[in-house]
């Protein structure tokens, strides 16, 4: 398993290629499913998951494969099976993004139920309520989902959970829906850029979906999908990994490639933090200069900050002298990365889904444990400021979502290898 050593101290300066979004290619991945024909795909990042993505097309008799760095080729002509198995689900949760477009294409669907998760509990309940709410038939049987429906039916569904909208089953109901009978109004949907991107693809594809960014979106169903070429968002999430990474280390780290609009609510808290931000078309300069302010945060659904970059932001706050909060909203458990954290020097303790950060202590390398993908990228940015060496073990997690980041750390002046261990 192989593990990334930090040598901590390193200035971080130059620029870093922004990828293409994980979260927004997987369910526009999924969303090719829905044309028949050949889709091609610009802007996929190499990525663990991605290739998950492509072995369970491989099991629907899907042919999906890079045709050169960036671009993904998806041949759906004909799809021979409809099913996700547990093997594949289990590897990653995103799997149960081609619940809604099997569903409406074969009209049946068999996926696993996916299991526990690091970041807290995470249950499918708001996918199988929009479902449902197009008239499919669901059932839960030896830990999978079955559901039934020829043809769905558009409803007013609302899709509001306990902690907020669901990014997944917002997407998963505009999957099923793009082709249903009638109109589909999804109130409480999701308003994050990937859903915006999804719907963007599935309107060049021909359907018929407005509001996408808001609350409440509508999709007119159509008789059919065509297959078409379509560029994908760039990863908001890791742009923010990138720019907190600069205002760890100092220097002038310049972003290529990210969309400033996707990231309001971070740059808003970085200049609260006393970071300097400036944009110059689709360039981002960050740069730390003089002090540096505690901050209180709660991460929310988009607008809001983050939940994909609060152990990212922690890693931050805890060189910061003075006291900080961040109120985990989404994920309340999400915090495994805390005492990984804390053996590097930090002086983090949790009360519920609040964490107090002490900042302002040396952080002194040592070896931690990623936890998962978010964890992996903070413990890695902790290990840039930290005295010495960082082993950060496990290090799997980081290949699924970031792309390429030793190289690119290596290119902005991190002293950063990967090492292969037994
Ligand atoms: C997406 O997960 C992302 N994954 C996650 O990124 C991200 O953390 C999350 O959205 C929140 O922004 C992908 O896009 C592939 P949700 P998703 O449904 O869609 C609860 C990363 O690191 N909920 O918006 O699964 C849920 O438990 C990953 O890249 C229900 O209660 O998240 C959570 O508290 C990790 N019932 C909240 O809603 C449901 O049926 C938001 O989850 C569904 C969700």
């Amino acid at each position: 398993m192989d593990s990334i050593e930090i040598i901590g101290g390193e200035r971080l300066d130059g620029e870093v290629i922004i990828s293409g979004a994980k979260n927004a290619a997987l369910p526009i991945m999924a969303a090719a499913l829905l044309a028949r024909g050949v889709t091609v795909l610009h802007r996929i990042p190499r990525l663990r998951d991605i290739h998950t993505m492509l072995r369970i097309f491989n099991h629907l008799g899907v042919r999906g494969e890079f045709i050169d760095e960036d671009t993904l080729e998806i041949d759906a002509t004909t799809i021979s099976a409809c099913s996700a198995p547990y093997d594949l689900v289990r590897k990653m949760r995103a799997s149960v993004l081609v619940l809604g477009p099997l569903l409406s294409r074969m009209g049946k669907v068999r996926v696993s139920i996916p299991g526990g998760c690091v970041i807290g509990p995470r249950p499918i309940d708001l996918h199988l309520k929009g479902l449902q709410g197009l008239s499919a038939r669901v059932d839960i049987e030896h830990g999978y989902v079955n559901a039934t429906g020829s043809p769905l039916v558009g409803g007013e569904i609302y899709l509001g959970g306990r902690y907020g909208s669901s990014v997944g089953a917002t997407i998963n109901l505009i999957l099923a829906s793009a082709t249903a009978r009638g109109t589909t109004t999804i109130i409480g949907a999701a308003c994050e850029p990937e859903v915006v991107d999804l719907s963007e693809f599935l309107n060049r594809m021909g359907a018929k979906v407005t509001g996408m960014g808001s609350p409440r979106i509508t999709v007119e169903g159509v008789d059919e999908l065509y297959p078409v070429e379509y560029t994908i968002i760039p990863d908001r999430i890791e742009a923010g990994t990138y720019m907190l990474a600069g205002a760890l280390t100092g220097g002038l780290i310049t972003l290529r490639g990210a969309r400033p609009d996707h990231l309001d609510s971070l740059v808003e808290v970085l200049r609260d933090v006393g970071i300097n931000i400036s944009r110059e078309g689709e360039l981002i300069m960050v740069q730390a200069v003089g002090d540096l302010q505690p901050v209180d945060i709660a991460t929310l659904p988009y607008p809001g900050f983050p939940t994909d970059l609060q152990a990212q932001m922690m890693a931050l706050l805890s060189t910061i002298p003075g006291i900080s909060v961040i109120i985990e909203k989404v994920y309340p458990e999400r915090f495994m990365h805390v005492p990984e954290l804390n053996r590097l020097g930090a002086r983090i303790s949790l009360e519920g889904a609040a964490a107090l950060i002490r900042g302002g202590h040396r952080l002194s390398g040592a070896p931690v444990m990623a936890s998962d993908l978010r964890a992996s990228a903070a413990l890695i940015l902790a290990g840039l400021v930290a005295d010495g060496k960082t082993t950060v073990r496990r290090v799997y997690h980081l290949d699924r979502g970031y792309e390429r980041m030793v190289e690119k750390l290596t290119a902005l002046g991190a002293k950063i290898k990967r090492v292969e261990e037994d």
